[in-house]
Parts: structure tokens; sequence; C-alpha cells
């Protein structure tokens, strides 16, 4: 069965900047851009053009040195914006402008004080504007997780009428349950007569947990491109981590879906963001947090040094990680102790591990981790006792 590509659309530089804290200048977002694009992101969204001086400038370079991946642009349903984003853009090999408004009668009422029919209106307008610009135009239906379907079919039917080429169904608050986002996607698929005209993007957010879990529901329901971030970074609690969709999508071949995403670069690229946005990752983030390769209880630790596939499904080199860590704390057992002599040089027999194991658990209940230092020590004085 000839697999589905799954169009990968970054938005680190663009919805990942917003977090406070996370501001980057134009020469540290073009060495991102350059990254993202060796990586395999189909779409770079380089920034929001009108929005500041250093954003246009940021997007206008941007612009002139990536060669492969489409380079993005966002606006609002404004004249004014378009025409910024497209001035922003203007050396893209591949231009795309990224335009829209709120769809959920919430936004509508309290963001616009309008109707549906103006928003619709307004929306047409947007996508007439930018299609006037550059050829390849993606709508965003902000809110569009609470937005009532039948409306925001009739909105999607008319703006790729209007010149839409992608079609992105934000989940702006992180709101949907996965199996009713992946309704919506179905809904979409089955409701609007020229959907075949477009492809429809997830932009899903992580504020109940649930980005990545909605994003693969969109695919799986017949959306065909993510919106990401690296790390998962994004307004309030983030985006959808590029990095796990990447991973899902390699790892869950049965989807039927494949990117071109080169996996062995994702833990390098997601420090480097990490560094330059001075932003940690979480230890037991997937993929690319600290401890996502490293086994500490004896039960785990014994499985993983019989069999690694006992407790990883990722090769971590295959992400760009270190090798598999085995940690010594309270609960490690003897295999790993014996693993952990055996690495420094010491030669220990059954035995001799029986006896340094109960050493090992008074080092161990009084600290965190037992390292190497504490190793060499207990080792050391067992030869010491035992010639
Ligand atoms: O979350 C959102 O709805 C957005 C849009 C601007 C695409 O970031
Ligand atoms: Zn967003």
């Amino acid at each position: 069965m000839a697999k589905d590509k799954i169009f990968i659309f970054d938005t680190t530089l663009r919805d990942g900047e917003q977090v406070p804290g996370c501001k980057l200048n134009t020469i540290e977002k073009i060495e991102l851009a350059l990254q993202l694009e060796e990586l395999g992101v189909d779409i770079i969204e380089a920034g929001f053009p009108v929005s500041s001086p250093g954003d246009f400038t940021s997007v206008n370079e941007i612009s002139k040195v990536i060669k492969n991946a489409t380079v993005c642009g966002l606006t609002r349903a404004v004249q004014n914006d378009i025409e910024v984003a497209a001035e922003a853009l203007k050396y893209a090999r591949k231009p795309r402008i990224h335009t829209g408004i709120g769809t959920s009668d919430l936004h509508i009422k309290a963001k616009f004080n309008a109707t549906r029919d103006e928003i619709l209106q307004r929306a047409i307008q947007a996508v007439k504007w930018a299609k006037n610009l550059v050829d390849d135009v993606e709508f965003y239906a902000e809110d569009a997780g609470r937005t009532d379907n039948e409306y925001l079919a009739r909105v999607i039917e008319a703006v790729i009428k209007a010149g839409a080429t992608t079609v992105n169904i934000p989940d702006t608050t992180g709101y949907c349950l996965p199996h009713q986002y992946g309704q919506k996607i179905a809904y979409l698929v089955n409701h609007v007569p020229n959907i075949d005209k477009a492809i429809i993007s997830c932009h899903c957010h992580n504020d109940l947990g649930l980005a990545t879990a909605n994003s693969i529901s969109g695919i799986i329901n017949g959306a065909r491109q993510i919106e990401c971030t690296i790390n998962g970074l994004g307004e309030r609690a983030g985006n959808t981590s590029l990095e796990e969709v990447a991973m899902i999508i390699k790892q869950h071949k049965d989807l039927g879906f494949y990117t071109n995403i080169e996996s062995q670069m994702l833990n390098p690229l997601s420090r480097t963001v990490s560094d330059v946005m001075r932003m940690p990752v979480q230890p037991n983030k997937a993929i690319v947090g600290s401890n996502a390769f490293s086994h500490s209880s004896g039960i785990h630790q014994d499985g993983f040094l019989k069999d690694a596939l006992t407790y990883e499904i990722i090769n971590p080199e295959e992400v760009g990680a270190d090798s598999s860590r085995i940690v010594l704390t309270a609960r490690s057992g003897r295999s790993a102790l014996a693993f952990r002599f055996q690495k420094l040089g010491f030669q220990f027999d059954r035995n001799d591990v029986d006896t340094l194991y109960n050493e090992f658990l008074k080092v161990a209940d009084s600290k965190k981790e037992v390292n190497d230092e504490d190793l060499q020590q207990i080792g050391k004085s067992h030869l010491a006792q035992t010639v």
C-alpha cells in the first residue's frame, strides 16, 4: 500500500517564539530556520511580519536563505497585514501567506462583535487579497475546535473557492478530546464539497495535554498537514511537539503515513532550541527529555540488560540521543549494579555482587543517584577487604 505523506509545518519561530522569554533575534531565527530545513520540515512559519519591524526582517532574511522548504508568514484577515506579509516573503522561492479569523461564536461575538455572515465575508475577502499576491494561501479558522461544525464547513468551502490551498483547523484552546477533533476533521472531509482541492491542517494546542493525540487523530481522519514545534513550545501549555508526531508516524508504520523528518537530528535540534530560547526541556519529555532513555528500577534494568526491546520502543541512536542510561538508585537491582561495575573495569562474581549490593543500598538510601565515584569507592573498599 502506498503511504500518504504528512506535511510537517513547523511554527517554532512563530507560535513557539510567542512564549514569554523565548524571543529570538534575526540571526538566531535564520540559524534555526536553516536547521529546520535540514531536519526536513516542509513549511517553516517564519513569523508574523506586521507584528514588528524585527519580525518583518526575520521573515525577509529567512526567505532569502531557505532553498527547499516553503516559507510562511502569518497575518490577520486584514489587508495591510497581508500586503506586509507578501512584501516580507518577496525573496522566498516558495512563499505562503497564512491568513485567517476566529470562527467560534465566542470569538465572533467577544473579539469581533460581528455575525457569522460578516465573519464568513471577511474570511473570503482575506483569502482573495492573499491570493492576488501569492499562489500558496493557507486559511486558519481560529478556535475551530469550539466552532459549530456546520458553520465551519461553510467557511471552509467558501475559502477554498476563494483560493485557499491549505485549510487549518486549529484547536486554539486545546479543548477537544482526540475523538472529537478527529470527528471534526471527518465532518469536513464528508461535508465540504470542494475539500479535495485543499490540504487539511491540524494546529493543536496542549492545554489538556492532548495536542499530539489530537493531531494524530486529525490525520487518521483525513488531515495531511500537522503544525508543530520543537519541544512542543507555544502559547500557554504549548503546541503539538514535532518530535512526537515524527516518531509516532515512524514507529506506527501501520498508520500508513510518512514524513521527511531526519529523526537523528531531533535531539541535537531540541537542545539547540532549548539553549537559544533559554527554555529547559522537562526530563520526562518524550523523545528528547534527558530521562527518555534512562532506566532506574531493578525490574526494568534487568529486562533492558537482557534485551533492550523489553523496555525501549525506540533506539536512542535513531533520534540522535545519547545511548541509554542505567541509573543507579535505591530501586535498582543486582544486574544493574554488576553491569555498572563491569563498565568501570571491576571483575566481580555473583557472591561479590551480593555483598556489594548491601553496601550499595546504604549509599543509595542516602542519595538520589549513585554515581561512578561512589561505585569506585564501594568497589575499592570491597577489594581491600577481600585481599
Ligand atoms: O492557535 C491558533 O489558532 C493559531 C492560529 C493563528 C493559527 O496559532
Ligand atoms: Zn497556535
